[in-house]
């Protein structure tokens, strides 16, 4: 077998006792603020979790690359500020960034933008 255990199990505890137990490196305390199963791009329905992992899974140069996750980030652009955020704390390897809004106020703040029509965001 080319290289890597025979275990394959990325997600659980690995039968062989060879791998730590998976432990899920996106999630900051966030009590009731945004977690890691809410939706950060709201176009294309991306959460934080499945934008996390792209990231750390593909070890992506730039922000921008976050696109490539389901579109996030080509619809209004409300979430690009937050891509950029999840896309700097995997290239210095920390936990995602704490994102200090309820679920319910990312949802009231990107309605306002978009019907305030506000200068789309950019990865530059
Ligand atoms: S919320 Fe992500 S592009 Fe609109």
């Amino acid at each position: 077998m080319a290289g890597g255990h025979p275990c394959r199990l990325r997600f659980s505890r690995c039968r062989f006792g060879k791998h730590p137990p998976y432990r899920d490196p996106v999630l900051p305390p966030y009590n009731g603020l945004m977690g890691p199963d809410d939706k950060i791009c709201y176009c294309y329905h991306v959460s934080f979790r499945k934008l996390y992992h792209y990231a750390l899974r593909n070890k992506l140069q730039k922000a921008s690359q976050l696109s490539d996750c389901l579109g996030a980030g080509t619809g209004c652009g409300w979430c690009i500020p937050v891509l950029k955020r999840i896309h700097e704390a995997v290239q210095s390897g920390r936990q995602g960034p704490r994102i200090d809004m309820t679920p319910e106020e990312y949802a009231d703040a990107r309605q306002r933008y978009i019907e305030n029509k506000e200068p789309k965001n950019s990865f530059d």
